[in-house]
């Protein structure tokens, strides 16, 4: 293991079926004025809201409520809700859906009392708010596993009107002060929306896996929760009120982006640069947009990275490689990657999401590109890579 690093956390987890009742214990730590942050309506509809505004007000605690957070969320979206929070001198941010609102939550939070234009400042800019600016406390009742956004300080925010979708990794400061996570809650996840969020987790992990060659502990972590989630979606693809799958997805999401197995590498995100701007185009659930390139971009990083993909094809995939050659064996370790990916219902190609042949520029423009795992990719490699996840039909 050879980077250097510091390593802090300061989010609390409840997990499990019996998680919400710890709520009520949390938010004494908190003012009266709480925030509830919500989706399009899938809380209302399974119950989740009736339960968790119940225990808010037995709390005693006022609600500034602010539904219609959408799947990733918008920059328009964002300004409406820091105008709400600085109506209302907000204590507490409670953010109560997937990635999508806890994501949106930290962005508001961030933004509230930054005295300026904070998209510009936060995410075109990529600064941290000032060592003396107020971040207002930020937490987390999960309804949707996927991105870890419950238990780390990302925010994903789309401008709608420029057609482009940005990440902004916050400081520990914006990480959630505690982050509820029942299983139960992930059961009403429409099917589509389960496996992206599961591609999600698979990304997440690879994205900091295939970096690097030196002996890294993060990396045989990273294999273990690999190996864990391929069981654990296996199980719920068929079954999706496997209680045992689900919370073995959940609890594997949370560990494959909360800093850790990042710890001492390099790690890539170009796969994860590219869905974002597929999505900005597609607006299509983000882990079908990661799903859509990947057999592209990995098989153009497998002769770069070739020792990491044998291992991963050895390690993850259990390719025992007799009477083979590193090439063969990498390469029959993606496409167990790619069989997987079929066998769970995932996109292959971004033909799939509705991206055009015509919205390769588009797509190409929009991706950040900086130095990767094991590729320093320019914009007309990416277009490359674009072009080959077409698919067949249109490539
Ligand atoms: O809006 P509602 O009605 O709640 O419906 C949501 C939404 O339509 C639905 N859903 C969630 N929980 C449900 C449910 N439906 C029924 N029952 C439930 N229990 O699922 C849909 C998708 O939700 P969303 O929150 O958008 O999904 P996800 O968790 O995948 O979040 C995606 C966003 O997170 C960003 C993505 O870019 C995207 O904007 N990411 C955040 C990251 C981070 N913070 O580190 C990293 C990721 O790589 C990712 O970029
Ligand atoms: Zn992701």
């Amino acid at each position: 293991m050879l980077g250097n690093f510091s390593y802090y956390n300061p989010t609390k987890l409840y997990f499990g079926d019996e998680s919400l009742n710890f709520l009520k214990d949390e938010l004494k730590y908190y003012g009266p004025v709480v925030m509830l942050n919500y989706g399009g309506g899938s809380v209302k509809r399974n119950g989740i809201y009736d339960q968790v505004v119940g225990i808010l007000h037995e709390a005693g605690k006022t609600i500034v409520e602010n539904g219609g957070v959408m799947s990733n969320p918008t920059l328009e979206k964002l300004n409406e809700g820091v105008k709400i929070a600085r109506a209302n001198a907000i204590d507490l941010i409670l953010a109560l859906g997937g990635g999508s609102v806890c994501d949106y939550s930290k962005a508001v939070a961030a933004s509230v009392y930054y005295d300026g234009n904070y998209w510009d400042q936060f995410w075109l800019k990529q600064q941290q708010p000032a060592a003396d600016q107020r971040l207002l406390p930020v937490a987390c009742i999960l309804t949707m596993a996927g991105t870890g956004s419950e238990m780390n300080a990302g925010t994903v925010i789309t401008d709608a009107e420029h057609t482009f979708k940005v990440g902004h990794v916050f400081d520990s400061r914006l990480m959630p002060k505690f982050s509820i996570l029942n299983p139960r809650f992930t059961m009403t996840v429409p099917a589509e929306q389960m496996k992206a969020g599961i591609y999600d987790i698979m990304n997440h992990i690879m994205e900091q896996y295939f970096s690097d060659f030196d002996d890294n502990t993060s990396d045989y972590l990273a294999e273990g929760l690999m190996r864990s989630l391929i069981t654990s979606s296996r199980i719920a693809v068929k079954n999706p009120e496997d209680y045992e799958a689900r919370s073995n997805i959940m609890w594997t999401a949370t560990w494959a982006l909360n800093t850790l197995i990042g710890l001492g590498k390099r790690e890539d995100w170009m796969v994860h640069m590219i869905g974002h701007s597929i999505g900005a185009w597609t607006h299509a659930p983000h882990g079908f947009c990661l799903a859509s390139v990947s057999m592209a971009y990995y098989r153009r990083a497998l002769r770069p990275g070739l020792p990491k993909f044998v291992r991963f094809a050895k390690t993850v995939w259990d390719i025992r490689g007799d009477g083979m050659t590193d090439e063969q064996i990498a390469e029959a370790g993606l496409e167990a990657l790619e069989a997987w990916m079929e066998e769970i219902g995932l996109p292959l190609t971004i033909s799939e999401l509705g991206a055009t042949s015509e919205m390769v520029p588009g797509i190409t423009e929009g991706t950040i590109c900086h130095p990767a795992g094991y590729m320093n990719l320019k914009p007309e490699d990416i277009t490359e890579i674009l072009r080959d996840s077409l698919g067949a039909a249109l490539g």
